[in-house]
């Protein structure tokens, strides 16, 4: 039987690359996100019946829900939490507290509570989560703290995870710097709050959504329990040689 890997956020980006990716392989897709656009659904047509497309939010337990209903019965192998928002941008001397929280409130309360309800079913079918992180949870990013913060959280809860359910893998995955409409929002409407020594190294290194959406497809459909509480980026061998 195909595999099952529910991701969230797959309207566009990496998110869209990895259901890509994954369905070319022969595994099914659950994609969860707010908007539904030409790109994800051509993937009905070119893949019919191995993609359910779900419009919610992933921070809704009731969407979550929704999702995790459409398995019906099948089991559930993998989930790729993608979904996460960079802005507001802003320093932390600036930056008003309740913006630090609707950042915090999308990457890593709203991934805790959708592991909470998701958990039984990965615990059945000896699942895997990757956790789409950054190295904005690595290295100080002017302006980019809350962001960073959050991804660091996320590398957090990868390794207690780990420990925690020893029957699922949990891996944390670095993407790179990416093409998206998230790097596209740095450019615009971050450079103010940013280094402008930064802003020009993640313009001119961006890959395309393509690197990180085969590493996401080796990760979710071929590690093996070895790599549980790892994080691991994009151009690890440990990814690519999967
Ligand atoms: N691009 C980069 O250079 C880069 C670098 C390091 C890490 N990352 C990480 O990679 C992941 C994907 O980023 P991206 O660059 O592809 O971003 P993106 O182009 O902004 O895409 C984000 C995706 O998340 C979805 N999303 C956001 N909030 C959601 C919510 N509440 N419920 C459901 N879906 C939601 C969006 O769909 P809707 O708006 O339709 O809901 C969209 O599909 C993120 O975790 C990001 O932090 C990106």
């Amino acid at each position: 039987m195909s595999p099952m890997i529910l991701i969230t956020g797959a309207s566009r980006g990496i998110g869209l690359a990895a259901a890509k990716f994954i369905l070319a392989d022969g595994a099914k897709v659950i994609a969860l996100q707010r908007t539904i656009i030409p790109a994800l659904e051509a993937l009905s047509t070119k893949y019919p019946g191995a993609i359910q497309i779900i419009k919610g939010d992933f921070t809704k337990p009731e969407d979550i829900s929704s999702a995790l209903a459409s398995l019906a019965g099948d089991s559930l192998d993998a989930v790729v939490l993608n979904a996460a928002v960079g802005e507001p941008f802003g320093t932390i001397a600036t930056m008003p507290l309740d913006s630090f929280r609707v950042i915090f409130d999308v990457n890593f309360f709203g991934v805790v509570q959708f592991l909470q309800l998701a958990l039984p079913k990965l615990r059945e079918a000896k699942g895997k989560v990757v956790f789409v992180s950054s190295t904005a949870g690595e290295i100080g990013a002017k302006g980019l703290g809350a962001y960073g913060a959050s991804k660091a959280a996320l590398n957090q809860l990868n390794r207690t995870l780990a420990v925690e359910e020893p029957d699922i893998t949990s891996i944390a995955f670095h993407p790179g710097v990416v093409r998206t409409e998230m790097a596209a929002a740095i450019q615009r409407d971050g450079k103010d709050h940013m280094d402008p020594a930064v802003v020009g190294m993640l313009a001119a290194t961006a890959s395309e959504t393509d690197v990180p959406g085969r590493g996401i497809r080796n990760l979710v459909l071929r590690a093996e329990t070895e790599y549980s509480g790892k994080y691991l980026y994009f151009d690890d061998p440990l990814v690519t040689s999967l």
